[in-house]
């Protein structure tokens, strides 16, 4: 993919002189290589001093054609009436050589789409045109601008557990960059541009993990981080794409539950039937509710009261027995709540109310004369 054409005219005039020098130091380099291993094995390749060409991508139209390099056959360097001939990938089109072997690139190239070109050279007689030596193959490698963004793959929801101890994986995000990756233009470093109190990344592999172990989802339940990418090792003058990550907190038993006031008051009449509600004792825990889990327990011997945990974990306050308000016309007991699988320390909720008094007061019915008393222990639970 390329970059709008003043960003590439713009990368491309940076590099521009470094590269050009690059071109012939490489091109010098491949030759000693060339000679170092010619004289035993490679003999026939010798006659072709080069056999690898640098050639720069999307080279901008004002700059072509440009010479890329020379074509040397030093078995016909003497020879009077010489001319140069290439053919194969992109010749006399996109690359073209003069008779006196220098090659030129005509055209931009795009290097994310092809990379390197496998040419043949020829030399031959100008006047009779025939061969004077065998060909030789010739690869132009493609020079790598910086002209691609750095582009964030899809980043699904992630979460993580409040309390998770720091360094905790949370998710690992990955970049990618169409240009040539053992180049500067390719390598991407990661960064956290905010939410850095919370959470850290690594710059070279791009995993988040957690930085700060207190994170509590009674406080904040989710994150957004903004998480940037740069290629050139993000120095000044490469590109950079940021990207939103969600990181969701996840809910542990880390509040313990307390009633919401100290006292609670009910009337009841005492023809219920049991077993009856009364009513609730409402308890205050932050925690989700599968990580509510109170314990309720009545002070001292109640044979008439029970409370039960209900599915929001409130206490349920029921009787047991029937009620006679003639034989005890209110009663006051002592409930505690607590919870034995809760996180310790639980987060903190102020002062916390373990234990509220109960006041029950019975409410007086016209009983009709035919409700026994032996009737009424009958309906007994
Ligand atoms: C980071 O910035 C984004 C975009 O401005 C914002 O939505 C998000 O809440 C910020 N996150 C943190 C942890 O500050
Ligand atoms: C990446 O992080 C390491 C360790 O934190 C640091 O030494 C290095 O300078 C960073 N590199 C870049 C390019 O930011």
């Amino acid at each position: 993919m390329m970059i709008h054409p003043v960003q590439r005219v713009m990368a491309w005039t940076l590099l521009w002189t470094g590269l050009v020098v690059l071109q012939f130091v490489l091109s010098a380099a491949v030759d000693v290589e060339e000679v170092h291993h010619s004289s035993v094995l490679h003999r026939h390749k010798r006659e072709w001093k080069f056999n690898m060409y640098f050639a720069m991508e999307e080279l901008p139209g004002w700059l072509l054609p440009q010479k890329i390099g020379q074509l040397i056959n030093t078995e016909a360097e003497q020879k009077p009436y010489t001319e140069f001939q290439i053919s194969g990938e992109g010749a006399n089109g996109l690359f073209i050589v003069n008779d006196a072997g220098e090659i030129f690139v005509t055209a931009p190239l795009d290097r994310e789409k092809k990379s390197s070109y496998k040419l043949n050279a020829q030399i031959r007689d100008s006047r009779t045109k025939v061969r004077l030596e065998p060909d030789g193959e010739i690869h132009i490698k493609v020079l790598d601008i910086n002209d691609n963004k750095p582009i964030f793959s899809d980043i699904p929801v992630r979460s993580v557990y409040e309390r998770a101890a720091k360094g905790t994986e949370v998710l690992t995000v990955t970049a990618t960059d169409a240009d040539d990756p053992k180049t500067a233009n390719g390598n991407i470093v990661y960064k956290l541009m905010n939410g850095t109190n919370y959470f850290r990344i690594s710059n070279q592999t791009g995993k988040i993990t957690v930085e700060d172990s207190r994170l509590d989802r009674e406080t904040q339940s989710q994150y957004k981080l903004v998480v940037q990418a740069s290629d050139m090792f993000g120095k000044p003058g490469g590109f950079t794409t940021t990207t939103v990550v969600t990181v969701n907190i996840n809910d542990i038993n880390d509040n313990a539950p307390a009633f919401i006031r100290g006292i609670f008051r009910f009337t009841v009449k005492e023809d219920v039937k049991t077993a009856f509600e009364i009513g609730k004792l409402t308890v205050k825990d932050q925690d989700e509710k599968q990580n509510k889990n109170p314990k309720f327990t009545i002070q001292g011997n109640n044979d008439l009261f029970f409370v039960y945990r209900d599915d929001d974990g409130d206490g349920a306050l029921i009787i047991k027995k029937g009620l006679d308000y003639e034989t005890n016309p209110s009663y006051s007991f002592m409930v505690t709540v607590s919870e034995t699988d809760v996180v310790q320390p639980p987060d903190s909720q102020g002062s916390v109310v373990t234990s509220a008094r109960v006041l029950v007061s019975v409410a007086d019915v016209n009983e009709p004369p035919f409700f026994t008393q032996t009737e009424y222990k009958f309906l007994k639970v």
